[in-house]
């Protein structure tokens, strides 16, 4: 493999897919200071290594919501998987599948939950965008219970649409249009479009929204979506209430960064809480995931599993969350890069990469196991400007 790290494989996905479709994955929204905040957070913290500790028997394997996971990682829900790759979500899936760690299925899926199910099976999440028409929301639910998902994340940090201006400059939109310009850039990338949009045109036509009920289904060379398809902006935690109430597995909140959120999200009945500002991808002036993780564990009080998201690039990345109280985390462009370049194998790759990398980290550290890794690992360059150093951050 000629690709390294995940950097390596997201400058190959820019050469291989179309601008319009590499920047609506790696882009962020507005001036993307969320996206880049993501990243800083991570970089202002260092690692403080112990020596001469017996690291021979380093090990990432950890149990969450009653399964056994090989390392604290599990695949975020990404909407447009299924143009990564022919078939996207099965490739992501099996991937995650064989790196033994869950993988989310998103509700704007190209691959139907059901079809990612039978093909690949593994640890699957279930990510719900709750409809203006919750009763096709909740048929969704019913299909993901029938289908065998573990897990239901409900997405709460899209209360109205983000601005992402350069999809606009791009003409990228999802429903797909095509317009001159998108359909140059289309012909500029022929692997893409004859190994990912020619095969879907030969077999099951142009990608659509596989989840969506047939009255909302839409081709994604249509118009935009109808009003039913939004999401809606007058959810309330009395919509959390009701879902649990109808969702017997584990369900998981997305999109928290408020202590009080976290306690609301637990009293509607959440099973864990997902730490997110949506990769930097809604709220542009959103607090880091990291920035608010600590004072979210400390209200949760290890009640409920609390995971991360945002710009996990590195093995360390992943230890500096868990330092400051995460139980796991979950990474979605790193496997859209890895899909985007070479399947199944590409997402497994990255997946491997993370792995190797935390456990090398673990080693260097001095913390072979997942439970000796805490706050008394990290030291913030930021002194007494940003979190403080050692064990109150
Ligand atoms: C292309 C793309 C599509 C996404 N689609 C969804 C989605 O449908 N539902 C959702 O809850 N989050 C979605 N997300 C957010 C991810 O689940 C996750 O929060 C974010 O990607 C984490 O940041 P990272 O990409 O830096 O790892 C999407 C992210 C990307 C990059």
């Amino acid at each position: 493999m000629h690709y390294l790290n995940i950097d390596d494989y997201r400058q190959r996905a820019k050469k291989k897919l179309p601008r319009g479709l590499f920047e609506f994955v790696h882009r962020g929204t507005e001036d993307e200071l969320a996206l880049r905040n993501n990243r800083a957070a991570f970089e202002r913290l260092q690692l403080v290594p112990r020596t001469l500790v017996d690291v021979s028997g380093r090990e990432a394997g950890v149990e969450i919501f009653g399964k056994r996971w090989s390392f604290p990682l599990a695949v975020a829900p990404t909407g447009a998987a299924g143009l990564m790759w022919y078939q996207g979500e099965v490739a992501l899936a099996k991937a995650a599948a064989a790196a033994g760690i869950p993988f989310t299925v998103a509700t704007g899926s190209l691959t139907s939950m059901e079809r990612v199910a039978e093909e690949a099976g593994g640890n699957l999440w279930f990510q719900l965008y709750i409809w203006p028409d919750k009763r096709a929301s909740y048929a969704l639910v019913e299909r993901a219970e029938r289908a065998g998902y573990e897990a239901l994340v409900v997405t709460m940090d899209t209360a109205v649409t983000s601005n992402r201006e350069y999809n606009v400059r791009n003409g990228f939109t999802i429903p797909f249009r095509f317009s001159w310009k998108n359909i140059l850039d289309v012909v500029r990338h022929p692997g893409w479009m004859l190994t990912v949009l020619a095969r879907y045109m030969l077999t099951t036509g142009m990608p659509q929204y596989e989840n969506y009920p047939a009255e909302m289904r839409s081709s994604i060379t249509a118009q935009p979506m109808g009003k039913a398809m939004k999401k809606t902006d007058s959810l309330t935690w009395d919509d959390l209430k009701q879902l649990r109430e109808i969702w017997p597995r584990t369900l998981i909140v997305k999109g928290i960064l408020d202590p009080q959120d976290a306690l609301a999200a637990m009293e509607a009945g959440a099973d864990g809480i997902i730490v997110s500002n949506h990769g930097g991808r809604m709220l542009d002036c959103s607090i880091a995931p990291l920035h608010a993780l600590p004072a979210i564990v400390q209200a949760v009080k290890g009640r409920v599993p609390v995971l991360l998201d945002g710009h996990i690039r590195r093995g360390s990345d992943i230890v500096k969350a868990l330092a400051l109280g995460a139980t796991a985390v979950l990474a979605g462009r790193p496997t859209l890069y890895g899909v985007a370049v070479a399947g199944e194998q590409g997402a497994r790759h990255v997946l491997k990469l993370l792995h190797e990398e935390l456990l090398r980290v673990m080693g260097l550290v001095g913390r072979p196991k997942l439970s000796a890794i805490d706050a008394s690992c990290l030291f913030s360059v930021d002194g007494h400007s940003g979190p403080s150093p050692r064990g109150n951050l």
